[in-house]
């Protein structure tokens, strides 16, 4: 059998979307594996759930048209970033940063790109982690390193940028000043109701605690 060449060459279509496909896969997995674990150990699940998502063909020739580049399969690899999108969905703020970390202390994960909008909201009032890493494809004559776009948010912190999301879809970007005021004071709400739910759970763990070591 011939080596593993190192090559990243997608050269088709249908070879693109196999490769993102299975990036998908392995990332998804990878959170599975993360939350199980963390379910043995701690008795809890930081992930609600996970959403994954492949750019479709439209966006990601609109995506290239808007930086001026030719719509070729080589150029969709070197440009969009996003072509493979996870977006995990926590129940608090600190579980966001563990398992964005534990993601990106594995051997097999390059992370090329952090942009932590929580600790840095948009002006839009938009909160979330980003990271965009890559994972190698093992294809059968050759391994492929792919890039997957990572979001992780809270559930209030997805709440709300649906929402604000179908706002600007409908308003095509137009979206009225007192709406876009109203939606900042809730981006506000959101991080404020992330604080209190923290504090509460971290309060309720404490007591847990104390009630085990009664027990022993
Ligand atoms: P694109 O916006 O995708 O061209 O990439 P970028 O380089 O600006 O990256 P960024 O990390 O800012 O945004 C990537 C993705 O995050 C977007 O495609 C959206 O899914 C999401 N996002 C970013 N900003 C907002 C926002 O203000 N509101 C909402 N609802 N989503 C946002
Ligand atoms: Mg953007």
């Amino acid at each position: 059998m011939e080596p593993y060449s190192e090559t990243n060459q997608v050269d088709t279509w249908n070879e693109l979307t196999l490769v993102y496909r299975s990036a998908l896969k392995e990332i998804n997995t990878k959170f599975e594996i993360l939350n199980d674990e963390f379910q043995q150990v701690h008795q809890y699940n930081p992930i609600e759930h996970i959403k994954a998502r492949l750019k479709t063909p439209e966006s990601i020739v609109k995506k290239l048209k808007k930086y001026g580049k030719e719509s070729t399969i080589e150029n969709m690899v070197a440009y969009v970033n996003d072509i493979a999108g996870i977006r995990v969905i926590c129940s608090f703020t600190s579980d966001i940063y563990r398992i964005a970390e534990m993601l990106s202390n594995q051997s097999d994960i390059k992370v090329i790109e952090v942009k932590d909008y929580i600790s840095n909201p948009k002006p839009s009032g938009y909160k979330s982690y980003h990271m965009i890493v890559t994972i190698p494809i093992f294809l059968s004559d050759r391994i492929v390193d792919t890039m997957v776009e990572i979001q992780i948010r809270t559930v209030a912190m997805d709440f709300w940028a649906s929402l604000e999301h179908k706002i600007n879809y409908k308003f095509e970007g137009n979206v009225p000043d007192y709406i876009r005021d109203e939606l900042i004071a809730c981006a506000s709400m959101v991080s404020l109701l992330d604080d209190r739910m923290l504090s509460l759970n971290e309060e309720v763990r404490k007591l847990e605690a104390a009630g085990k070591n009664k027990e022993e």
